[in-house]
């Protein structure tokens, strides 16, 4: 049993064949600072997000459409001339299209390896940090329902390549001027360029890619293509993390440029 640490004797730390520590824990350095940043960070894009999702306005500016608002798939969708507008959903739907879609990108994010470490430690203090323990009184990891369900991340990296091969049809568009002729750039070109190149690098380094291209093989002489893609994928992975906040604001951020276009802040600084 644990005399003095928190919690009843049980699980984790407090079973009875771990050490007696009275402390809470050992460490003496700032340890709350990563959970509390990321819990920070994490906030503000949900706030950011669901306030965009929900506005169903300034989502378009041609030749621009916000990332959170493609596919854009209801027929109130705003007029887009040569944009991705399918109108898989008739009048009948009154909401926000960005709710349609948004559960996608979102499901990917919120079952992401990273993510789930990165809110489990921010949110739920489960554990807070390495050598922490956590407040909780048992701790059955993501071996039952609801977290089990993590489990299903490897299908949503299927949809997250599909989102992201429309986010880059999305950027070849923006090669256009708003009256939709070619051959020209603007900064929002830009824009979508540096988002597009994250969100593909997020998605290339995510855990569920690196294993459907190189898992489960006996020999991995006898597939050197997949070896080789693994190890590139392999590359990406370490910094997982890293391409998650990466892509995570400059989605943000192209989403934030469209408003501001959209909504008259200022005109779209054009190359050519
Ligand atoms: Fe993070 Fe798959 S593990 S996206």
């Amino acid at each position: 049993g644990a005399k003095g640490a928190a919690g009843p004797p049980g699980t984790g730390v407090h079973a009875p064949s771990r050490a007696a520590i009275p402390a809470r824990h050992l460490r003496t350095d700032r340890w709350w600072l990563y959970p509390a940043t990321t819990a920070a960070g994490l906030f503000a894009f949900v706030v950011y997000s669901t306030w965009r999702a929900f506005a169903n306005a300034d989502y378009y500016a041609a030749p621009y459409v916000s990332p959170f608002y493609s596919p854009c798939l209801a027929e109130n969708c705003h007029p887009m001339r040569g944009g991705p507008n399918w109108e898989v959903f008739g009048s009948w739907w009154g909401l926000s299209p960005a709710l349609l879609i948004l559960i996608f990108p979102l499901g990917f994010r919120l079952t992401c390896y990273y993510y789930r470490k990165a809110y489990y430690r921010g949110f739920w203090a489960s554990p807070p940090a390495c050598a922490v323990a956590e407040p909780h009184k048992k701790y059955t990891g993501e071996t039952r329902f609801p977290l089990i369900l993590q489990n299903i991340h490897r299908y949503f990296f299927y949809f997250a390549v599909l989102v992201a091969g429309i986010l880059t049809y999305d950027t070849v568009l923006t090669f256009r001027n708003a009256d939709y002729e070619w051959g020209h750039m603007g900064l929002g070109t830009l824009v979508f360029l540096v988002n597009i190149a994250l969100i593909w690098a997020y998605t290339v380094s995510c855990h569920s890619c690196r294993h459907i291209i190189g898992g489960r093989l006996r020999h991995f002489s006898k597939h050197p293509v997949r070896y080789r893609l693994w190890g590139w994928a392999g590359k990406l992975n370490a910094r997982h993390a890293a391409l998650a906040w990466a892509s995570l604001i400059s989605v943000a951020a192209a989403d934030f440029y469209v408003f501001l276009l959209a909504t008259g802040v200022f005109d779209d600084p054009r190359f050519f």
